[in-house]
């Protein structure tokens, strides 16, 4: 009998940028995160590993805290004197949350670097990531809704989400509702399953929901819960939207969003020091009233 395939997604850092806590934020998650004695646990910053066999992993995202993250995960250690089990990289947009952890992976090791040609613009013109030795590193640039092997046995398709161009590419008011290469979702097939990863998501169009209907696992943008809470907790005066997330409550929330989509298991990453729903109160317990997850560092779901 042929044995059925299944899928190890590892959440390696299920924080948005800045991470939890955030080195210069002082709001009562971040210290109490920093606080040992607290239930609740330090988060890095948004990447996601995936294996159908265990040997060969991909990175969905390069976080900063990437060195810390492989620590974290034996599955990712070296197997032999140069070795890593990480054969590709995709990165789903050009935020310093998702690229940065590139220049970690310098060491002259071989592994494939998928991107759109917008994303992959980015990285071609900082010249700091010509560390990346193109005669080690397979940089490859992929269009919109055409799939291909991210591993062995995973096939992925990238497709545009609304969101905008990364922060440091943003002029006086940015398109917060880009819909192209500059923020995209992932789509992955494994033996009939399919996954989505969309970390980051300015709305949940109609044709995003049709398309993640009936999904068998979902990575959802977990960075807000209300759109406001940045200025609620007086730590800044952008909302959800304006960074390209949609919250998780509120009329245009992915809780409401995601309703009545029929899917498996949906489960929120990138989720920012600021959300409510890192600690065990009335906005997790709405969450998972729903149906819902909220991912931490380490997390392993195994999907057969
Ligand atoms: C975001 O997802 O909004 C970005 O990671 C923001 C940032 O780069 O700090
Ligand atoms: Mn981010
Ligand atoms: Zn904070």
């Amino acid at each position: 009998m042929q044995q059925a395939t299944s899928v190890r997604a590892l959440v390696l850092g299920a924080a948005a940028g800045g991470g939890l806590p955030q080195w210069n934020c002082g709001c009562s998650n971040c210290q109490r995160a920093r606080d040992p004695n607290d239930a609740l646990k330090p988060q890095t910053q948004s990447s996601l590993a995936l294996s159908v066999d265990g040997r060969d992993w991909a990175l969905l995202n390069a976080s900063p805290d990437i060195r810390a993250q492989i620590e974290a995960n034996p599955a990712l250690h070296p197997r032999a004197l140069r070795d890593t089990p990480i054969r590709s990289v995709l990165v789903t947009n050009g935020d310093i949350d998702h690229i940065a952890g590139l220049l970690t992976l310098r060491e002259k090791q071989p592994f494939r670097l998928f991107a759109t040609a917008a994303i992959g613009d980015i990285l071609k013109a900082n010249p700091v990531f010509q560390v990346l030795d193109p005669q080690c590193v397979d940089q490859v640039t992929v269009a919109l809704e055409q799939p291909f092997m991210l591993l062995d046995g995973i096939e992925a398709t990238l497709f545009a989400v609304p969101g905008k161009v990364p922060l440091f590419m943003e002029g006086p008011a940015p398109d917060t509702a880009l819909e192209g290469e500059q923020t995209v979702g992932v789509e992955l097939k494994v033996d009939g399953k399919r996954i989505y990863y969309i970390p980051g998501c300015g709305k949940l169009t109609d044709r995003l929901a049709s398309r993640i209907r009936n999904a068998d696992l979902l990575f959802f943008d977990g960075t807000v819960f209300r759109d406001d809470e940045m200025a609620r907790l007086g730590v800044g005066q952008k909302t959800g939207r304006r960074m390209g997330h949609m919250a998780i409550s509120g009329p245009d929330g992915s809780l409401d969003a995601l309703n009545d989509l029929a899917i498996g298991r949906t489960i929120f990453v990138h989720i920012n020091n600021t959300n409510p729903v890192w600690l065990d109160g009335p906005e997790r317990r709405a969450v998972e009233a729903a149906g819902y997850e909220i991912a931490h560092d380490g997390m392993e779901v195994l999907l057969t």
